[in-house]
């Protein structure tokens, strides 16, 4: 459920905002994104663990945008960062790092160091050359490092392939059967705490079953790592749940949290969940205007103004979402479109076969583009990134000024004179 809805106008709202009016005001392409859409899936977690002691940190990745940020560390969330970056953004966001567990294949050295600075809740390892960096690092500062090992479950999440990490073949965690020796080996370094069992099979997950398996497999490696005397103390079950961006099922975390919960009886472990886009995702959308319509005999082309820099899913996983119109109330003959940017690619397409009754200069939303949209957008073809924005209620925010043309060759420079 999300707070972009029609009202009794017509028009499309964020919240009480009329998104007709944020689109003059601030231009497009415009995210806006919903912070009591943001509020309420956050919630939604954070009940759903309940009594059992849990921690919701939120994957940064998502949506980095210091407001949404600020929102979820408001509501005393923690987070999920992959870099060193992204612990900054946390920190200048007013999140607690203590709160913070940091994932990622590839950290470097003054990563790991400001994360031992600033008093990281956990590393998530994923090799043993990173375990053994992370001591190195440890050592060097006097302190010990809390770590987890990311367990790769082999299990297939059933999601598309660049966004499935639990497989054997792809470069995430340590493989399940060598999880025990490596847990040994770390244990045996003088500068690490085992503090948990981490895992994430994928993102996008429709289905309850492939993380309840993968929670299976990890318990009974709890339990071998207690009788090596490795006493675990919280389970990171990762993010990956799905959300509703056409006519998915995606399970509640309700449901989830109650089967995890069942598992977890009588074991003293805290749960952490690692969500990104199921906070994220429906609470924003990306307004548009249509610039041209282009009829031809194979297609027709409405070419918008937004593309796929600014919105890449569409033509990185082929993914779909919704496409609407903001003012519902216009009289516009209908016809079948593929709606394109103004980029010089051909895989530039925000969606593709859409019916719509729209002309020159109408208005569209891109529904469900609050997580892995901006924070993936690019520069390509010179084109300043979108502004960002904020409802609350009937208040809106500018959380991100629109890019400059200036702004796009900062730190570039030309050759000294001849
Ligand atoms: N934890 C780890 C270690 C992750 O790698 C990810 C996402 C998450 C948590 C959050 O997963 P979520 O709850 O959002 O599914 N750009 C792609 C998604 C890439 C996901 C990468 N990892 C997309 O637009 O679909």
């Amino acid at each position: 459920m999300d707070y972009f809805n029609y009202q009794d106008d017509g028009r499309l709202y964020g919240e009480a905002c009329d998104l007709t009016r944020l689109a003059e005001q601030y231009g497009t392409p415009l995210y806006v994104y919903s912070r009591a859409t943001l509020e309420r899936h956050w919630n939604a977690f954070d009940q759903a663990a309940g009594e059992v002691d849990h921690l919701v940190c939120y994957a940064v990745k998502a949506n980095s945008n210091l407001a949404v940020l600020n929102v979820l560390a408001r509501l005393g969330s923690g987070f999920d960062i992959v870099s060193g970056g992204e612990l900054s953004r946390v920190i200048a966001a007013g999140g607690d790092p203590k709160k913070v567990v940091f994932s990622g294949v590839g950290k470097r050295e003054d990563e790991i160091r400001l994360g031992l600075e600033k008093g990281i809740f956990c590393f998530n390892v994923e090799s043993v050359a990173e375990l053994a960096r992370i001591n190195g690092v440890a050592a060097a500062m006097g302190v010990k490092a809390p770590v987890s090992i990311r367990v790769n479950p082999d299990i297939d999440a059933g999601t598309h392939p660049y966004i499935s990490t639990g497989l054997k073949e792809n470069k995430f965690g340590i493989p399940i059967e060598l999880a025990r020796d490596i847990y040994r080996q770390a244990a045996a370094m003088s500068h690490l705490d085992i503090h948990g069992v981490d895992c994430h099979i994928g993102s996008q997950l429709t289905e309850l079953s492939p993380f309840l398996e993968a929670v299976d497999k990890l318990l009974v490696l709890i339990d071998d790592l207690a009788e090596d005397g490795i006493h675990i103390k919280h389970l990171d079950v990762g993010g990956g749940l799905g959300v509703r961006y056409d006519n998915e099922t995606p399970p509640e975390p309700r449901h989830y949290a109650e089967e995890l919960k069942n598992r977890l009886q009588g074991r003293n472990l805290t749960l952490v969940f690692e969500p990104g886009r199921a906070i994220a995702a429906n609470a924003g959308v990306l307004l548009t205007r249509v610039e041209h319509l282009k009829p031809g005999e194979a297609k027709n082309f409405a070419i918008v103004d937004a593309a796929m820099n600014d919105l890449i899913r569409p033509a990185l996983y082929s993914a779909w979402q919704a496409i609407i119109p903001v003012d519902s109330t216009l009289e516009r003959q209908s016809a079948v479109y593929d709606i394109v940017g103004p980029i010089c690619e051909t895989g530039d397409f925000i969606g593709k076969d859409r019916e719509l009754a729209i002309t020159e200069g109408d208005l569209l939303a891109v529904r469900s583009a609050g997580a892995y949209g901006f924070v993936m957008a690019s520069n390509y073809n010179s084109r300043p990134r979108a502004a960002e924005v904020m409802v609350d209620g009937e208040q809106a925010f500018v959380v991100r000024e629109r890019e400059q043309l200036a702004d796009l060759w900062r730190g570039e420079h030309l050759l000294p004179e001849a």
